[in-house]
């Protein structure tokens, strides 16, 4: 039995998640044609940014006054440099659904001050990091933590080694806080495969705790779409 306010919907594979992740986020964007976006990237969601890409082309819906707003970065790295969450946001979901209005995360404080102008999150989207971070808020971290910088811990430096092949992962990170995540009006968590099935249920089931940040998700309205590998 979920908590209030928890929506758990399980679809049989990715691209099933894929759809009905497209389906939520485009139900948003037609209610409210001006949604502010908090955007991960990582492998998760990105068959779900593919298909809202399809769709923005064939012109299903229109995305052009949405604003992305970036959730995590690197620290130390070019402009230009292939492993940028930047550059990643931007190929995968800001280019491909036609967005023309971004905030980039650079230095916390005019980050959440772009947040407040903009008139908060509207939605979250979201992955689940293996140690429930979200975003690169890692354990521990309270709902009040702010947006920061911070190093990333050995869980994290090994589950992001899986985007870069030989190049290697920067050490520290800025992230969007808690406190920006849990302000969000919705948020929608994607989890994909039986490597999540045990963050999942603690995320879910589990005490609600720093030591688990996605865990502090259920005090917020939060959509979670899993794959069955993630949950059964
Ligand atoms: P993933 O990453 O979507 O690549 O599994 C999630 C995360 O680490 O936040």
């Amino acid at each position: 039995m979920m908590q209030a306010g928890v929506t758990l919907d399980i679809q049989p594979d990715s691209q099933a998640l894929a759809v009905q992740a497209a389906d939520f986020i485009a139900a948003q964007v037609r209610a409210k044609p001006t949604l502010s976006i908090l955007v991960a990237t990582g492998n998760t969601p990105m068959p779900t940014y593919a298909e809202l890409g399809r769709r923005a082309a064939r012109g299903d819906i229109d995305f052009s006054r949405v604003t992305a707003v970036q959730l995590d970065e690197y620290l130390g790295l070019s402009d230009h440099d292939p492993r940028s969450l930047w550059g990643w946001m931007e190929r995968s979901f800001v280019t491909p659904l036609g967005i023309r209005q971004s905030i980039r995360l650079a230095d916390p404080a005019a980050f959440e001050a772009d947040i407040a102008a903009l008139g908060g999150i509207d939605l979250a989207i979201l992955g689940l990091g293996p140690n429930g971070h979200l975003g690169f808020n890692e354990p521990p971290s309270p709902p009040t933590a702010p947006t920061r910088v911070l190093a990333l811990t050995p869980a994290s430096l090994e589950s992001n080694r899986a985007y870069w092949g030989e190049l290697s992962v920067p050490t520290h990170a800025i992230t969007a806080g808690m406190n920006v995540i849990l302000s969000a009006r919705a948020v929608l968590l994607l989890v994909n495969g039986a490597h999540k099935r045990d963050i999942l249920r603690r995320t879910l089931e589990g005490p609600e705790t720093p030591d688990v940040p996605s865990s502090l998700l259920r005090r917020v309205p939060l959509t979670v779409i899993a794959d069955e590998a993630a949950w059964t």
